[in-house]
């Protein structure tokens, strides 16, 4: 396949894996794709392993590094204290429902240890990120992409300088035009269908709206794709290739443990719901227990980033030491309803190129019949 993102980064076919999954980049970059490591909940040292390890297992294919400049992010300072930082009204909301509902409670400790590790994995604020950076810019990475909001500018020239484009999803088309005020390079034009941090414009709409808004820039288009049909239709809406994260969670290299796995092979579409719950804002996630004890009315409104993350932290390890599985959750999209079993990244691949080709040509087919 022949587009300008497939030019610019020397790939096969122009389709990008997000995952927070090491394994999931590598095999997405050596099936023809590119791999794109998640990097908003790691530390410096913990990055450092895993793109040595990417560098080690990738065989010299290109892949990027995804990070989050929030400007509006809080720096938890540096004691990262979780018992000072969470308010124990939410701590004994949740919690509290857990108990009642039968969830054993964690061991002592491991509460606390728990949300120490989540506050200190967290990386939201443009000086952590920029840590990170710093990290990644050590590596032979080809893509830097920003996750939310514009970047500040010394981060966008500082990854120019290393002679690198850099991304920004958005969900607008009056953020898109913003970004590519700001210097960005490539769109990705995310839907509200999309696993994650979500707006809520469709990717039928918000497509073309953003490839028309920043042309010439090259978009990709994020948001419902798992297979060849939703490729098709996004490059037929003008986007010059497919950003896609929740599809890699039902593969073998993904880092859902099996009751998850279990949980999503079991999720309909309508079951991937928007929950401020899991981070403070909107996210789309499965839902469990967990989601509809933050749209209870009696639910206290939920923290700002990130430590509505940290207080999450501890629910999520009780549920899965106790392997509840009402109880779990996680980010993933619409395209949940899609995935029944377990596949492999390069299947998933294989799979999109292959219903590609048939969906070109039953176009074609239209008309030349
Ligand atoms: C588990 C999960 C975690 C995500 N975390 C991030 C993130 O840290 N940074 C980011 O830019 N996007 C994140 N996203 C959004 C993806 O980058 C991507 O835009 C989205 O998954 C595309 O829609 P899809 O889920 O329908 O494939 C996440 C998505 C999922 C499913």
């Amino acid at each position: 396949m022949k587009t300008s993102l497939t030019e610019m980064f020397g790939i096969e076919a122009p389709i990008f894996a997000f995952s927070h999954c090491r394994d999931v980049v590598v095999a997405a970059s050596k099936a023809g794709g590119f791999g794109v490591l998640g990097a908003a909940w790691t530390t410096p040292e913990h990055l450092d392993q895993e793109l040595r390890w990417i560098e080690q297992h990738i065989d010299g294919m290109p892949f990027g590094v995804d990070l989050v400049f929030s400007p509006t992010a809080v720096d938890l300072g540096p004691e990262k204290d979780p018992v000072k930082l969470l308010p124990p009204e939410h701590v004994a909301y949740i919690n509290g429902l857990m108990t009642r509902d039968g969830v054993p409670e964690l061991p002592p400790g491991e509460f606390e240890s728990c949300y120490r590790n989540y506050s200190e994995s967290l990386a939201f604020t443009p000086k952590e990120s920029e840590e990170l950076l710093d990290v990644a810019l050590r590596y032979d990475i080809k893509f830097v992409v920003s996750a939310l909001g514009i970047p500040p500018a010394g981060i966008i020239e500082r990854v120019h300088q290393a002679g690198l484009p850099v991304g920004a999803l958005v969900g607008t088309a009056e953020q898109a035009r913003k970004q590519v005020a700001a210097g960005i390079d490539v769109i990705i034009a995310q839907g509200s269908e999309a696993g994650g941090h979500t707006g809520t414009v469709g990717s039928m709409v918000l497509w073309p709206e953003v490839v028309d808004a920043v042309a010439p820039v090259p978009v990709l288009a994020a948001g419902g794709i798992g297979r060849g049909r939703q490729m098709a239709a996004a490059l037929a809406l003008g986007a010059q290739g497919v950003w896609c994260g929740s599809i890699w969670l039902g593969t073998t290299e993904s880092e859902l443990n099996p009751d998850l796995r279990d949980v999503l092979y079991g999720s309909g579409s309508t079951d991937a719901v928007i929950t401020r719950g899991y981070t403070g804002k909107p996210c789309r996630v499965l839902r469990s227990k967990f989601t509809e004890a933050w749209a209870a009315p009696e639910a206290p409104a939920p923290l700002k980033v990130p430590y509505q993350s940290i207080l999450s932290g501890g629910p999520f390890r009780r549920a899965e030491r106790a392997h509840r599985k009402d109880w779990m959750t996680y980010s993933a999209g619409q395209v949940v309803g899609q995935m029944t079993g377990p596949t492999s990244v390069r299947q998933v691949v294989y799979d999109m190129l292959s219903e590609y080709a048939d969906a070109m040509e039953s176009l074609d087919a239209i008309l030349s019949d």
